[in-house]
């Protein structure tokens, strides 16, 4: 049997509406902060049984089409050897900025395989069943540029955009430096067996549609380019970022398969802007992470106006598919049964 997201994401009817949530494991289940006790999240990454368990708890306990791999952005960088670390609450702090030509000569590339990695990507896939998707990720190069750039997590990105636009060659020359890395861990999870992969390029929606055009989507596009002839039968691609509507026609010009779309815009005119760009594609999305604090009610309503959103995207032909799934990830603090609670809805969809 086919997965019902395999599926959805190559075009084609699936079985039944699949359905997974950006950061459906951590901090909203019990299970995870209990198995995490003690361990601090980068370690976690790297502990292959651990981070398998992790990424199988939401499978087993709200019945979701896919897995995503517990991992974090910057995985990659800290197993190329870049000092770093997440910060409990405030996310990826890196002890020592990027802001000069000598910095980026530095920077290194990650060139073998992460095996911790694979190995936690094999224990997955002995517990998913042929309907369960297991999807790996990375972060986008400017996302990841902008932590390394800045220091840490940015209200403004102003230390990252004052570089791309006052020293655009140095700019450019850290996103070529930055662009194998990401490739080099996409590879390690696909040969292992991911059957999806998902790129983060969670910042972008920052930058004006001139800005990413010029100084972002040729190095995201190489990357799909690259994760085309990966594996021995291309696995799906889905791009994502959070407030990203204006850059929506870009971003699908990057070469994904699908396309996430945040809980700003409408699907049925997120699809339209799509497919005047590229033509159709299939969409991933859009529930405001926020509404499963508002009770079944809003829940049932929302999940309706979405699933119809999407379904008359498809009818006019401006789109091939839907995935399900939040405009951004789940909150911590969120009800966990109000996410198994959305999964049934969807499912009845
Ligand atoms: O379920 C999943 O989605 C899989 C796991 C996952 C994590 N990070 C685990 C994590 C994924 C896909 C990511 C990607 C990631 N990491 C992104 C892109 C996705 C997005 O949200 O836009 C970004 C921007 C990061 C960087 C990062 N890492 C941030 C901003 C934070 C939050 C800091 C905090 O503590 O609030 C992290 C830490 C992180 N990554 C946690 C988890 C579960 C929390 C750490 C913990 O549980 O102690």
């Amino acid at each position: 049997m086919t997965a019902p997201l395999l599926q959805a994401a190559a075009g084609a009817t699936p079985t039944r509406r699949p359905v997974w949530f950006m950061r459906q494991a951590g901090r909203s289940l019990p299970e995870y902060r209990k198995v995490r006790e003690g361990i601090p999240m980068l370690d976690s990454c790297f502990m292959p049984e651990l981070l398998a368990e992790i990424t199988l708890q939401p499978v087993r306990r709200h019945d979701v089409d896919a897995a995503i791999l517990f991992s974090d952005i910057v995985v990659p960088l800290k197993a190329a050897g870049v000092d770093l670390d997440i910060v409990a609450g405030r996310g990826p702090v890196v002890a020592h900025p990027i802001r000069t030509a000598q910095d980026v000569a530095n920077l290194p590339i990650l060139e073998h395989e992460v095996e911790e990695v694979a190995q936690g990507i094999r224990i997955i896939n002995e517990e998913l069943t042929d309907a369960q998707t297991l999807i790996g990720f990375a972060g986008a190069p400017f996302t990841l540029a902008s932590y390394l750039v800045e220091g840490g997590p940015s209200r403004n990105h102003e230390t990252t955009k004052a570089m791309m636009h006052a020293e655009p060659a140095l700019w450019h020359s850290l996103m070529e430096r930055l662009t194998p890395t990401i490739i080099a861990f996409l590879r390690t999870q696909i040969e292992a067996g991911v059957e999806a992969m998902q790129l983060f390029d969670s910042w972008a929606g920052f930058l004006t549609e001139r800005d990413y055009r010029e100084h972002v989507l040729p190095y995201s596009q190489q990357i799909f380019a690259e994760v085309g002839n990966m594996g021995s039968a291309p696995v799906p691609r889905i791009h994502f970022g959070v407030a990203t509507g204006e850059l929506l026609p870009a971003m699908a010009e990057a070469g994904p398969d699908v396309v996430g779309v945040d809980w700003r815009t409408p699907l049925d005119t997120a699809a339209r802007r799509i497919a005047q760009a590229t033509g159709p594609k299939v969409l991933q999305g859009n529930l405001d992470p926020a509404l499963l604090f508002a009770g079944e009610k809003v829940l049932a309503q929302e999940i309706a106006r979405i699933c119809e959103e999407a379904d008359r995207a498809i009818e006019q032909g401006h789109a091939l598919g839907h995935i399900f799934n939040l405009g951004h990830g789940v909150i911590p603090s969120t009800d966990p049964d109000a996410i198994t609670r959305a999964v049934e809805l969807i499912h009845q969809h």
